[in-house]
């Protein structure tokens, strides 16, 4: 019978097979930020939608086609987030965390929402784990978001990721930038696809992103693009050099490319993102960059800022395609005979204060015990049988060492925790 109730489409329940490799994950990539002097911020997972139109821009597709917009009870214009810098950026003004101190360095992990076409890889409610430093315009500052990014996957044990880097300038240089693109595409304009022709409008530079093919065939007859990076303004080309070299330096490997433009119109200078080609066409990984007009634009100082965004559901299904299995977390099982229930309950519980254990519910015999202990993976057993337990005795057995022994119940804590750590 199929069940009454589904999931929304585009969303999904994360199993518990699931979840012990998320929370693995999310518990690497806290140490990760945590060793980088990182904090942790938690924001709303709803703002007022004035928020997001105006920081991603009228125009990209978040606003335009993406965003769960709704009013409330008391009719306020909201939405559910579709991505976190902004909201970030909104708590980073109203708490005044700009008055205490210049540079913050902030992450987040949690739901965001989009309301995309669902496929493998793109979700309506999808996951992001992000950093953003606020505060700095050091291009110093842009190559530790980078390396940071590289090192969380490295602490997933993904290394060799190449990550895609390119300048997109400032707001003046990015107009300029757009004629000149326009341009370029005159020749082909008329044949190009709708969506494109409409950016070719609105904002250039998304062009470049298209994934249609008759487009991407379009581009082939023309000469090459103009680049971006030859046409920034003084000071954003230094910085650009600046960050290249600094990544050179750090030993993170990228790539310069050229046609990398950014879906939200917040960004200023580096942009960057990481795809994983084997994953079809949802292959971005994670992206993020510069954003030095950002918290003027939503009505503070004027404030840089530089972050990323990994898209956790992405990267949890390259760990999986990789082979990623979290070990079951059962350390010790607690093995019942029918006098000694009650008190295998008793040991079991204590020996929770320190360790993961499990134990008989229902009452079952030692044999069946014993068959579900070989099937758990558990590493020691700890045996109350009934002649032993008179005496004051538990057998212990440990499949790692291979090894059986006979203890006093109130000395296997310290032998299990000895064991362990050795
Ligand atoms: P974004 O490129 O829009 O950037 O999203 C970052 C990542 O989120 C993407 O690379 C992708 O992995 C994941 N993602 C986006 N949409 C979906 C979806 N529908 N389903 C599954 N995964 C998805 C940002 O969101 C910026 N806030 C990044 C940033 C932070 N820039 C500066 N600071």
């Amino acid at each position: 019978m199929a069940p009454k109730h589904q999931a929304p489409r585009g969303t999904r329940d994360l199993l518990p097979e699931d979840t012990a490799r998320w929370q693995w994950a999310e518990a690497r990539a806290r140490e990760v930020f945590s060793r980088y002097g990182y904090s942790e911020i938690r924001t709303p997972i709803f703002e007022d939608y004035e928020l997001f139109a105006r920081s991603s821009g009228e125009s990209s597709d978040v606003v335009q086609k993406e965003m769960y917009r709704f009013s409330d009870l008391g009719d306020r214009a909201l939405a559910l987030r579709p991505e976190n810098t902004a909201g970030v950026v909104r708590a980073y003004l109203e708490s005044g965390m700009g008055g205490r101190s210049r540079i913050h360095k902030l992450w987040y992990m949690g739901p965001m929402f989009r309301y995309g076409r669902p496929q493998k890889g793109r979700y309506r409610q999808f996951h992001q784990i992000g950093a953003e430093l606020i505060g700095s315009a050091a291009p110093g500052a842009d190559v530790e978001m980078i390396a940071l990014f590289v090192d969380l996957y490295r602490a997933w044990g993904i290394d060799g990721l190449t990550v895609a880097v390119n300048s997109v300038g400032t707001p003046a240089t990015r107009l300029a930038y757009g004629d000149l693109l326009r341009a370029w595409l005159a020749p082909v304009a008329t044949q190009l696809s709708a969506d494109s022709q409409a950016r070719l409008v609105t904002n250039p530079l998304r062009v470049l992103d298209t994934k249609s093919e008759v487009d991407l065939a379009l581009f082939q007859q023309l000469p090459a693009p103009p680049r971006m990076v030859d046409h920034l303004d003084a000071d954003s080309a230094d910085h650009w050099a600046a960050v290249c070299a600094g990544l050179d330096a750090v030993g993170v490997a990228y790539e310069v490319d050229h046609g990398l433009v950014r879906g939200l119109d917040y960004y200023t200078r580096t942009a960057f993102e990481v795809h994983d080609r084997t994953l079809g066409a949802q292959s971005a990984l994670g992206g993020g960059g510069r954003y030095d007009g950002l918290i003027e634009q939503l009505g503070g100082p004027p404030t840089p800022g530089v972050g990323f965004s990994i898209g956790q559901d992405r990267s949890m299904l390259v760990l999986q395609e990789r082979g990623l299995s979290v070990e079951n977390p059962t350390v010790v099982l607690v093995v019942a005979m029918d006098a000694t229930r009650t008190a295998a309950q008793t040991l079991a519980r204590e020996l929770r204060q320190e360790f993961a254990v499990e134990s008989d519910l229902e009452g079952r015999s030692f044999n069946a015990q014993m068959k579900a202990a070989g099937k758990s993976g558990a590493r020691f057993l700890v045996i109350l049988g009934e002649d032993e337990w008179q005496r004051g005795q538990v057998a212990i057995k440990d499949s790692k060492l291979g090894t059986q022994d006979v203890v006093a119940p109130s000395a296997l804590a310290a032998l299990l925790r000895s064991r362990i750590t050795a």
